[in-house]
C-alpha cells in the first residue's frame, strides 16, 4: 500500500491548515514525531511555499506534506456584484472602524506556479482539495517519487480521484472543520458523515483498493480506533490540534475553540466556499445571497478578519472548527499525538 512508503510511526495526518495555523514549527514537529505533517499552502505565493518547505526541511528529515486548493474556474464577480457585496458589509465598516478595500480580479493565486513550486520543494506527499488535479501534474510529481492525495466528499468524488491516479484520498465527513472539499463550488453539501462516507467507499470494488484516509470529528484514541478498525488507512486531523502550542491559531480564535461546547454551522459567508466553523457574530448576522463566488468572497472579507484580531476580538474571525466534542489540548502537538495513539495499535 503506498502510504506504508511514508514509513510513519503513525497512521496519521495532521491536517493542512491553510490561512495561518499550519505553521512549519507544527508541520515539522508532527513529522518528527512520526505522523506525517503537512503545509497548508492554499494561500501562499510560489515565493511563500519555498520559504515554508525550506523551514520544514530545516527542522525534520521525515516526510511531510505540501497542500493546495484546486481552482474552481469560476468567473471572477463582476463589478456590480462586488459593490453589492460590499454594502452588505457597510455595517462592520462603522463598527470596526476600517475601510472596505477596492478588491479587484483575478482572485485565484496562479495555480499552475503553486503547483511547480510545491514540485520544485519535492515534499513527499502532494496533497490537495476542492476538485482533480491535472493529469499531467500527478504524472509529473509520480516522476519525482511524490504520492499524490486527493480529497472527496462523496462516493462518486472518490471514484473521480481513482480515475485521476491519486495514491490515497482524505475522505472529508461533515463533521470536518474548514472548508469542505466538495468538487462542484455551487453545489449544496452531501453532508455524509465520515463513518458513512468510509464505508461506503469500502464497499465499492475500485475505492477498497485504494488507502483511504477519514477525516472529520476524529479527536481522541477511540476515535481513531473505530476508522481503522472500520479499514481506513489512516486518519487526518485538524482541529484538534488547532490549539497546541506550534499552531498559528490567533489567541481570539484560541480563546473560541477552549469553550466546552463548540457551536459550528456550515456557512459560505466568510468565503464563498461552503466551510464549518463555530458561530459568531458576523456569522449569524450575514444572513444574505448576496455572496461572492470564492475566492472573491475571500478577498474581500479579509479585512474583516485582520481588523478582528487586531481588536482581540472573535465577533468577525472565521472559527473554523470541527463538530468534535472535548476540550482541545494547549501542550505541544509531539505530547498529543503520543497521547493519541497510546492505545491504538499500528495497522497502517
Ligand atoms: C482551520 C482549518 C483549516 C483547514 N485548511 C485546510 C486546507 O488548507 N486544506 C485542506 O485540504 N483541508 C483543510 N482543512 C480541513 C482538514 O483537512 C480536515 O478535513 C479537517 O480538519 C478534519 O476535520 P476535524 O477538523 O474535525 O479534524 C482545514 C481545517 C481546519 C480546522
Amino acid at each position: 500500500m503506498s502510504l506504508t512508503r511514508l514509513g510513519l510511526r503513525y497512521p496519521l495526518i495532521v491536517a493542512p491548515m491553510a490561512g495561518g495555523p499550519s505553521t512549519p514549527k507544527l508541520t515539522a514537529i508532527s513529522s518528527n514525531t512520526g505522523a506525517l505533517g503537512s503545509i497548508g499552502a492554499a494561500y501562499l505565493t510560489p515565493n511563500q511555499i519555498k520559504i515554508a518547505a525550506d523551514e520544514v526541511k530545516k527542522n525534520t528529515q521525515k516526510p511531510f506534506a505540501i497542500n493546495l486548493f484546486v481552482p474552481s474556474n469560476t468567473k471572477d464577480p463582476t463589478p456590480n456584484q462586488i459593490h453589492i457585496a460590499k454594502e452588505e458589509l457597510k455595517p462592520y465598516e462603522q463598527q470596526l472602524h476600517v475601510k472596505i478595500p477596492d478588491i479587484q480580479g483575478p482572485f485565484d493565486h496562479d495555480f499552475d506556479q503553486q503547483v511547480e513550486a510545491v514540485l520544485d520543494a519535492r515534499p513527499s506527499v502532494f496533497s490537495f482539495c476542492f476538485g482533480l488535479l491535472p493529469k499531467e501534474y500527478i504524472k509529473k510529481a509520480h516522476d519525482e517519487g511524490i504520492l499524490v492525495v486527493g480529497t472527496a466528499t462523496t462516493v462518486d468524488e472518490a471514484i473521480l480521484l481513482c480515475k485521476n491516479n491519486v495514491d490515497a484520498i482524505v475522505l472529508q465527513g461533515v463533521e470536518a472543520g474548514g472548508h469542505r472539499g466538495i468538487f462542484d463550488v455551487q453545489a449544496e453539501d452531501p453532508q455524509i458523515s465520515t463513518f458513512n462516507l468510509l464505508n461506503d467507499c469500502l464497499k465499492n470494488k475500485m475505492l477498497c483498493k485504494v488507502p483511504l484516509i477519514a477525516a472529520g470529528g476524529i479527536m481522541n484514541s477511540n476515535h481513531i480506533k473505530k476508522m481503522l478498525n472500520a479499514g481506513a488507512s489512516a486518519v487526518q486531523m485538524g482541529t484538534a490540534f488547532l490549539t497546541c502550542t506550534e499552531a498559528g491559531t490567533s489567541a481570539p480564535y484560541r480563546r473560541a475553540l477552549s469553550k466546552e461546547s463548540r457551536d459550528t454551522e456550515l456557512t459560505r459567508v466568510f468565503s464563498g466556499r461552503i466551510a464549518r466553523g463555530i458561530k459568531n457574530k458576523f456569522l449569524n448576522e450575514m444572513k444574505t445571497k448576496n455572496i461572492l463566488s470564492f475566492p472573491a468572497q475571500n478577498t474581500l472579507t479579509r479585512f474583516l478578519r485582520n481588523a478582528s484580531v487586531q481588536n482581540d476580538s472573535e465577533d468577525y474571525l472565521s472559527l473554523w472548527s470541527g463538530t468534535g466534542e472535548g476540550t482541545l489540548w494547549t501542550g505541544s502537538a509531539e505530547d498529543l499525538i503520543k497521547d493519541l495513539f497510546d492505545n491504538v495499535p499500528n495497522k497502517h
